[in-house]
């Protein structure tokens, strides 16, 4: 294999997250459950609400593909692979839910995940322990992150929520998972750091 063939895959599966539609195996979580009536106003807070977390997940696609790019042991890289095609299905069902919500992904998709990609490959450059302490640390914000979001999405869109709820439960594994793998603690100004760049990415897909 040259030395090109990793960065071809790299740049197919950025592309591919940015640009193409995700498969999923599971079947959207609350696809059995009636629309609820929202007001326009709901629905267009609701419609934002999933693009963040749509955009949270593209982002797990790109951390997940940097760390797996610069990971050491081959096991872990092989355990990063298999959570970002976890993470894969987040991404169909916020995407499937934004559609049905008339809503629309956001414009700066390419620029979250070159920036989250960065983020994961100095990560992983880091060592497996500190790029695994990366990932759980990652994986409780969103957790908190997803709290929130349950808190201020309408109380009957429960469409929304069901996705939301399982989105939760997947990232709580994740987060057990990277820790059984041998996570370290992350120090806690990088966790300042991380919860601040969080949050300029939540904001700003808010709106865009
Ligand atoms: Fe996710
Ligand atoms: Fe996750």
């Amino acid at each position: 294999m040259s030395l090109l063939d990793p960065l071809i895959c790299q740049l197919d599966h950025a592309l591919r997250t940015v640009f193409v539609s995700a498969p999923t195996k599971r079947a959207m979580p609350g696809e059995t459950l009636s629309e609820a009536e929202l007001s326009d106003q709901e629905r267009q807070h609701a419609a934002a609400l999933m693009r963040v977390n749509h955009v949270g997940e593209v982002c797990a696609q790109a951390l997940y593909a940097g760390q797996a790019f610069t990971a050491h042991d081959l096991s872990i890289r092989k355990a990063l692979e298999q959570a970002a095609w976890e993470e894969t299905e987040h991404l169909n069902w916020t995407e499937r839910r934004i559609a049905e919500l008339g809503g629309r992904k956001s414009l700066l998709n390419p620029l979250w995940y070159a920036g989250a990609w960065t983020m994961g490959a100095v990560a992983g450059h880091f060592g497996d322990p500190v790029s695994l302490g990366f990932l759980a640390e990652t994986e409780r914000q969103v957790e908190a992150h997803l709290d929130g979001h349950l808190e201020r999405l309408p109380q009957h869109d429960d469409r929304s929520r069901a996705i939301v709820d399982q989105m939760k439960a997947d990232e709580i594994a994740h987060a057990e998972t990277a820790i059984r793998l041998g996570a370290s603690e992350l120090p806690l100004p990088a966790k300042m750091a991380m919860k601040l760049a969080a949050k300029v990415m939540t904001g700003t897909a808010y709106w865009a």
